[in-house]
């Protein structure tokens, strides 16, 4: 395990002063391990344009360390004609493009990040957080299980090769994930 990085603080909102190329930057090289997977995620290749559509509106949180940006995760509450059957549920908001930079990986950022969408999501209202991840990708899946996240669903994106699956975490019953922003 590398050593850790110490963060400028804890996730801030992303402005129109940060770099949307370091952002893909950032996607790239994190998703990149699951191409050795068989899985291309969107993030392993998205272009600027991409990632600037995919934060658009949305709740982009941004990591930083000496300024450089180490993980993000975008947060958002899914409209009433999302194609994926779960997010047009009420109350449910969602996560995406969750990613730590690997070198800061395995000190709990990853952890903390979603911790930080558990408590924007009660914010904003919602009483559910969900999110969906390849269903081939057992230790990832394990890993949100871990924080309390439960298979509700299974869904096919029209973009993507590899059928994902929903998870999903019961904000009313779940404690929030004891995640730390270090
Ligand atoms: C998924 C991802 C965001 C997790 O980020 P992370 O910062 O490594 O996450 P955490 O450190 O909170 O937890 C990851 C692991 O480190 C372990 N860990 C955390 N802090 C630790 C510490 N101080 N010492 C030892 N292990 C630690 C956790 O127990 C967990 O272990 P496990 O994976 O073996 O169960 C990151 O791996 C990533 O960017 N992956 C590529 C993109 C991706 O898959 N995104 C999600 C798509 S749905």
């Amino acid at each position: 395990m590398s050593k850790p990085c110490k963060l400028d603080g804890e996730p801030r909102l992303w402005s129109e002063g940060d770099s949307i190329n370091d952002l893909t930057a950032l996607l790239h090289c994190a998703y990149a391990k699951w191409v050795d997977h068989g899985i291309r995620f969107v993030a392993s290749y998205q272009d600027d344009g991409t990632t600037a559509t995919r934060i658009r509106e949305r709740e982009c949180w941004i990591l930083t360390s000496a300024g450089t940006i180490v993980g993000t995760v975008t947060l958002y509450l899914p409209k009433p004609d999302s194609p994926c059957e779960w997010y047009k549920r009420p109350g449910v908001a969602v996560l995406c493009q969750l990613a730590v930079e690997p070198t800061h990986q395995r000190h709990g950022h990853g952890r903390g990040l979603v911790t930080w969408c558990e408590q924007r999501a009660v914010a904003l209202g919602a009483k559910d957080l969900a999110l969906d991840t390849a269903e081939r990708l057992s230790t990832l899946i394990a890993w949100y299980e871990g924080l309390g996240f439960r298979k509700v669903d299974y869904h096919q994106w029209r973009n993507v090769e590899h059928r994902n699956v929903v998870l999903s975490k019961d904000l009313s019953k779940n404690p929030l994930s004891r995640g730390e922003i270090r």
